[in-house]
Order: C-alpha cells, then structure tokens, then sequence
C-alpha cells in the first residue's frame, strides 16, 4: 500500500453555504453567523494557536485526561474498529489514540479542506499500517459519510468539546446522527467542557495575547475574500461572556461605529454597540450531559476527568434501542 495515499471525500461544502448563511444571518433580528464558519484556513489556524494559549485550558486538560484514559480506552474499545473523527483539524488528539488502539481504520471529518488534507496526509504517512480517509463535510447539516472499507465496528471521536457550539437540541439531533452512524454496538468517544468558575471561563476566550479576538474577527475577513463585501474587520470589537443563566460562552463582534457594510449588493446597516453573535459555547455537568446523550440514544459507560474537574471525556455506547425522532 502508498503509506501516503489517503482516500478522499469532498461534499464541497463551500463559498454558496457561506453566502446564504451570512445574507440570512445579517437580515435577521438579532444578527448571527454559525460558528462552523470560523474555519477556513487562517481561522483553522488561528484556532490551532487559540489551543495553545495559557488562559484556554481545554486542549492540554483533555490531552492529559485522554493519556490517563489511555488503558482503559483499550479495554472498553478494542483493537480493530474504524475510528471516525469529528472536526479532525490537525488531528492531534488521535494520535494519542492510534498507536495503542490500533484500529483498522480512519476517517477524518472536517468542514476545512486543505487542513483536512493535510493532516490525514500526515497520519498516513506516520501510520503506514492505517487505512487512512479524509471526508470534506458539514457534519452539521448531516453525517453522510462514503463507505470505509469494510463493515468494521465503528468508534466516532469527538473530541475539544466542539459539541458544545451546538445548541442543546441541535447537539441532541447531531448526537443521533452520529448514533446511527456508529450503529449498534457502536461508541462515541467524546470531549466535554465542563461547568466552572466564571473567572476561568472569561479568560479563556479573552487571552491576553488577543489570538481569541483574531480568530472571531477572522469571520469578517473571510467574507471580505469569499464573498463581493466592504466589511472591515478592525470596524467591529470581539466581545465574549460566560451567561450563567444559559450555561454558555457568548461570542459577539460588536461595531466600533456606526457603519454600513455590504455583502453581496446586500446593505446592512450597523449602529455603535451593535452586535453579530457569532459562537456559543455550552458548557455542562458530567450528569446533565449524560442526559443530553440518553435523548440521542447514548448511555454514558465511562466518565474520566481531569482533579480540578475542568474537563471531561466520556465514552458513550449506542443504547441497544435508539428512541424514536422527538
Ligand atoms: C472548537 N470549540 C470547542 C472552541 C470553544 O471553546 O468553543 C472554539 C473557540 N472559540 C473561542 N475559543 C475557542
């Protein structure tokens, strides 16, 4: 086998996704950009550095949780399943994961494709013995996935608690996406943000060295490339809260002044103080989660977390029934 060759599935989700979702999301009342849309190259790699930032304890929490889970993790899992990973960006965490699980396969998912790319390229050329894909999808709007190889017990992995960016019923929705993807017997290996002190949640995405604010502010730089639009991204401040009675991290770009911005022969029209949401950030218990997960018809069959509980990894199993569609 080419130790670098990587079987590739793009479902183009691109620049017309992009259009329609900013046209809508800036006509709206209270105006909003989905989070999915940070990642294109530079926002991918900003968010690559957001990992490493003292204040953003999420990353290496969960990387030390995940080496602490790892013998346990073999035991629950097993050797030889096909391991499909969720918003893989520089699929660092898998690493992890491969060398002692050894599966037989893996998928890549992410909405990012040359990141995508180039990572899976990585872990083929690293794991010759690895039968590696790369799926270009918005796992958001569905988890259509080609067929991988054989029929092998499947094992999704979700880790960096990009769960939380969804909206509790829409976590829900794509949890049982994913539960009838892994099908019976199958396991979701998940990474959970859990609830803290707000002064720990409010650095962690107002770092100091002020790589959060690029990252939100990189959202107005891609519609400046990709799309026909004047919007200048110094016009707008980054703006991010922990809302305790939601349970979540707001993010925001609020102008600077008032403006008008055009996006596509579209004019909208900005007042100081106003605001684009442009991430939410859920943030849960380990119980409270648990019950998100048995709506999508997952039971929680281990939980591990870091001593100051910042984090959680937990191994979900498909329940033998899934609930029927609410
Ligand atoms: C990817 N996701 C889990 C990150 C988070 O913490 O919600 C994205 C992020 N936004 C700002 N900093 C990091």
């Amino acid at each position: 086998m080419n130790p670098q060759a990587v079987t590739f599935y793009d479902a183009h989700p691109g620049t017309a996704d992009l259009r329609a979702e900013v046209l809508s999301g800036l006509s709206a009342e209270t105006r909003a950009i989905p989070a999915k849309f940070f990642y294109d190259e530079r926002g991918s790699a900003l968010f690559d550095r957001i990992c490493e930032l003292p204040e953003y304890y999420q990353t290496r929490t969960e990387m030390a949780i995940l080496r602490r889970a790892l013998a346990d993790l073999v035991e629950l899992i097993g050797p030889q399943s096909l391991l499909i990973e969720l918003g893989s960006g520089a699929s660092r965490k898998v690493r992890l994961l491969l060398e002692e699980l050894r599966p037989r396969g893996y998928v890549g998912v992410d909405i990012s494709k040359e990141f995508l790319l180039s990572s899976t390229r990585r872990l083929a050329h690293d794991y010759p013995w690895l039968d590696v894909h790369a799926a270009c999808v918005d796992f958001s709007a569905g988890l259509e996935l080609p067929a991988c190889g054989d029929a092998a017990r499947k094992v999704a992995f979700f880790p960096g608690s990009s769960i939380g960016n969804f909206d509790p019923d829409e976590a829900v929705s794509l949890l049982r996406d994913v539960a009838d993807m892994v099908g019976p017997g199958g396991q979701l290996l998940i990474g959970v943000d859990l609830k803290k002190p707000v002064d720990v949640l409010n650095a962690a995405y107002n770092d100091s060295a002020g790589v959060t604010a690029e990252f939100n502010r990189n959202l107005l730089q891609r519609i400046r490339q990709e799309l026909v639009s004047d919007v200048d991204p110094g016009s707008f401040e980054h703006y991010a809260f922990y809302n305790p009675v939601l349970s979540r991290i707001e993010m925001h770009l609020v102008s600077r002044d008032a403006q008008c911005v055009h996006v596509d022969g579209a004019e909208f029209a900005f007042e100081r103080g106003d605001s684009i949401h442009t991430e939410n950030s859920y943030k849960y218990s380990v119980a409270g989660f648990g019950a998100l997960a048995q709506r999508a018809g997952f039971v929680q069959q281990a939980v591990w977390t870091d001593d100051a509980e910042l984090f959680s990894v937990q191994l979900l199993r498909r329940a033998s029934r899934l609930h029927p569609h609410a």
